[in-house]
Parts: C-alpha cells; sequence; structure tokens
C-alpha cells in the first residue's frame, strides 16, 4: 500500500493538555447533529499518526455511517453488551444494575448506540496484538475531543460476533479489536476522576514512592 506524509489537520487546535484530560467516555450522543466524512478523516487520519509494532499499519477500520446499518448494529450491541453483564454480574434487565453503579451509563449506551450518527470497528488481521492497535484508538479519541465530538471505547461479546461479521461481511480472518460510536454529545464533557499518580507510580525500586510524594 502506498504511504503518506500527512501534515497536521488545521482543525485540531486544542492544546494536547486540554484535550487528555477533557476526553471521557461520552456515552449521551446527539443523533441530530451530523458528523462530516471531512471530520471522520481528520479523526482516522490522527489515528494512523500512532505507533504501532514495526510501523507495520495492521489496523484496519470499518466506518459505519449508514443510519440504516447503525440501527441494525445497534440492536446486536445492545445484545452484547447485555450478553457481558449476564456473564459478569448475572444481570438481564435495567433495574438489576446497582443505582451507584457505573454500567448504568453504559446500559444507556446499550440502548441508545442505535442512534449514534457514527460508529468506527477496528480490526486487524486475526492473531495481531492490540498492542498495534490501541495507541491508535486513544489518537483517534483525543482527535475526536479536539473536534467536540463524544467516543467511547466499547467491546463486543462474542455472541454477536457471526453475526455483525455477515451484516457488513466482513472477512472471517480479520479480527475485532474494539466498536467506538462518535457524536457530538448531549451535555458537556464533564469532570473524570482517576487514582492519584504517586498511588500507582514506584520509584527506581517496586513498592518506593515516587519524588514528588515525599515532598508533600
Ligand atoms: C477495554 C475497554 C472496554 C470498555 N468497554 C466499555 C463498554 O463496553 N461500554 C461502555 O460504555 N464503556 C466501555 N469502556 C469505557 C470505560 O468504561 C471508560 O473508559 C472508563 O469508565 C473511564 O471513563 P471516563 O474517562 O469517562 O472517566 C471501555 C473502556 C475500555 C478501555
Amino acid at each position: 500500500m502506498k504511504t503518506v506524509r500527512l501534515s497536521p489537520p488545521p482543525e485540531l487546535t486544542m492544546p494536547i493538555g486540554e484535550a487528555m484530560f477533557t476526553q471521557r467516555a461520552t456515552r449521551r450522543l446527539d443523533p441530530d447533529k451530523p458528523i462530516t466524512d471531512e471530520t471522520i478523516k481528520v479523526i482516522l487520519d490522527a489515528a494512523t499518526k500512532a505507533p504501532n509494532g514495526g510501523n507495520a499499519q495492521p489496523l484496519r477500520f470499518l466506518v459505519i455511517r449508514s443510519s440504516e446499518k447503525i440501527t441494525e448494529f445497534g440492536k446486536l450491541y445492545h445484545e452484547a453488551w447485555w450478553a457481558k453483564r449476564k456473564d459478569q454480574f448475572g444481570w438481564s434487565v435495567d433495574e438489576e444494575v446497582p443505582e451507584d453503579s457505573p454500567y448504568r451509563m453504559a446500559a444507556i449506551l446499550a440502548s441508545e448506540l442505535g442512534n449514534a450518527p457514527v460508529v468506527v470497528l477496528a480490526f486487524t488481521r486475526e492473531g495481531v496484538s492490540g498492542a498495534s492497535v490501541f495507541p491508535a484508538i486513544q489518537n483517534l479519541l483525543l482527535a475526536a475531543r479536539s473536534l467536540g465530538i463524544g467516543s467511547v471505547l466499547t467491546l463486543l461479546h462474542p455472541v454477536v460476533m457471526s453475526r455483525v461479521y455477515e451484516m457488513f461481511s466482513i472477512p472471517g480472518d480479520a479480527e475485532l479489536h474494539c466498536c467506538i460510536p462518535l457524536g457530538y454529545p448531549r451535555g458537556n464533557f464533564g469532570p473524570t476522576s482517576r487514582f492519584e499518580t504517586s498511588d500507582i507510580t514506584y520509584w527506581d525500586t517496586w513498592g518506593s514512592p515516587p519524588p514528588w510524594l515525599e515532598e508533600s
């Protein structure tokens, strides 16, 4: 395949710190605010710039644009999401998801994914490590954020896989790594919370704290 040397798209002006620190899982997407094909290309171009083993560039995208296809895919996503929750927690219906569970929002996405303006599926050939996939996906999420577009990285349950492959004529030797709905958010991006870096970082020796913990 031919390679190209892309310059940074002029649309991506958000400071990298702002993009990283405000990017988050956005599950309430506006079905009535379309994303242009040009914008999708900017997001995918950013994804292609990510590190990957030996620059072999194994990633392939399937962009689902047709609203009919997204509606159909949404039904499978809903089935897959609940199949995963059944495996994990034995839940089958909304009422079984605890009020304070982060899965409440994910359940909303499971019901609404069929209304997303765009869904991106990320593939490699079978057996290629996700280590050559997820740096690109992170670029994709950050580029989307910088354009004001919400996204969320999701996985599918095997129960729907053969039907997904059939729906989009995906060859059997392609391996699906993740599914990312995209859309302008209903609401704002909101804050995220994470563990303190000093609680998850050791310095020179496993168990030794980083200097900023000793200083504080
Ligand atoms: C491997 C992986 C699988 C995920 N699967 C789902 C999923 O199936 N459904 C969903 O709504 N979010 C999914 N997420 C999104 C996470 O729930 C989200 O990144 C995490 O809760 C942090 O959210 P925040 O950035 O908004 O704080 C997944 C994220 C990763 C990295």
